[in-house]
């Protein structure tokens, strides 16, 4: 068993796994942050995706003992005070989402590449949402999604 400390939506945890656990198996079986979802398991779907010191990635790529010290945010840590994040907001508001399954993936993407690109146009969003797929083919409505939460992020930020 390895011991690895990390500090999840704000609160530091420690966390007994396995060498060869992976951060998606920690995050979903041992933490209960099961808004994390598993759809592939190889890399494809984005379904995993958290946020790793800041940076959007793929949770079932890496192993949990590599985010020994980090800060991980996942998709239960982004509303604050209880009040949904501008991305979240959209979704809802665009029906950004049919079964669902995608949705967490989709926004910890989606924010962290509106954080990253200054100026983002349906199809910056296309390709920056690549690694994301959504199997009920929900994209159009997701990329208005993004670009209403985008403009909600620039406005909250002002
Ligand atoms: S479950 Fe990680 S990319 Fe599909
Ligand atoms: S909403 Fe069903 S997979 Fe995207």
């Amino acid at each position: 068993m390895e011991v690895i400390k990390i500090q999840v939506n704000g609160r530091n945890r420690t966390v007994h796994c396995a060498a060869n656990a992976t951060l998606v198996d920690v995050v979903r079986e041992q933490l209960h942050l099961t808004g994390t979802h598993v759809g592939c398991d190889t890399s494809q779907c984005g379904a995993c995706t958290v946020h790793l010191d800041g940076d959007a990635v793929k949770a079932c790529t890496i192993l949990a003992v590599q985010c020994d010290g980090s800060t991980l945010t996942t998709i239960e840590g982004l509303a604050q005070n209880e009040v949904h994040h501008p991305m979240q907001q959209a979704f809802n508001e665009c029906h950004g989402l049919q079964c669902g399954f995608c949705t967490p993936g989709m926004i910890m993407s989606a924010v962290d590449l509106v954080q990253k690109e200054e100026a983002l146009d349906p199809a910056g969003i296309r390709a920056g949402l690549e690694g994301n797929i959504c199997r009920c083919t929900g994209y159009q409505n997701i990329v208005a999604a993004v670009l209403q939460g985008a403009q909600g992020m620039k406005e909250q930020q002002s």
